[in-house]
């Protein structure tokens, strides 16, 4: 599988204060901004660097920087915002593409309500973010309109996945990496991720 669990301590710890459902929704906000931080880490990890001359107070050196065009980093309304705003906190010169999709409460199905994303992002590092992957449908669609567009060097973080949900969107993008703080024990009927931490985007807007 083309997962990695992000087994950090301080990522582990915050993540179960978040799942914890007296934490409340100033406190789970200020968390996932606190763990998109480490998260971000992990997931930019290996981008690569190229030297550049620089003046110090004291000499000219050889230093190295970030290679390449800046990131794009797309959110997944509305929850997706939470991850994005501590990403930006680490990568304050990325790009930024917002797609609005919410699953349909029946069939568990994908709706797209809005999509804007930046022009050049076919020679970008996209990484997609949503905390949670529970069918995997919302991100599979997303991935396919970044793909439309020419995105084809992607990666999607998440905060908590469903084994069913990354199994699903392995098959479907079995290119486009997934970086997680935890996979839990499964779906329920309802679609959610057991045990979880509920929905998301209710724990942080309400
Ligand atoms: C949640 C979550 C993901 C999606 C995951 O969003 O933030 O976008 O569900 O489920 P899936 O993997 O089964 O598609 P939701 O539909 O609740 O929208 P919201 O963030 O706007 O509340």
């Amino acid at each position: 599988q083309n997962v990695t669990v992000v087994d950090h301590p301080l990522v582990q710890h915050k993540l179960t204060i978040m799942r914890d459902k007296e934490t409340s929704i100033a406190g789970f906000r200020v968390l996932l901004r606190e763990i998109a931080h480490l998260l971000c880490y992990e997931v930019t990890r290996d981008l690569e660097l190229e030297m550049i001359s620089i003046k110090t107070p004291l000499e000219t050196i050889e230093a190295p920087t970030l290679k390449g065009k800046k990131l794009v980093f797309a959110s997944i309304l509305r929850a997706g915002n939470g991850l994005l705003d501590g990403m930006l906190d680490l990568v304050p010169a990325a790009r930024v593409a917002h797609i609005g999709i919410y699953r349909d409460h029946e069939t568990l199905q994908p709706v797209e309500y809005y999509f804007k994303a930046p022009a050049d992002i076919a020679d970008r590092l996209v990484i997609v973010v949503d905390p949670m992957l529970a069918t995997a449908n919302s991100a599979i669609a997303a991935i396919e309109r970044l793909k439309q567009r020419g995105a084809n060097n992607l990666r999607f973080l998440c905060l908590l996945a469903a084994p069913e949900g990354v199994q699903k969107f392995n098959e479907a993008h079995p290119d486009v990496p997934v970086f997680t703080a935890a996979i839990d024990s499964h779906l329920n009927e309802k679609g959610y991720i057991v045990p979880g931490l509920g929905d998301a985007g209710d724990r942080m807007y309400g």
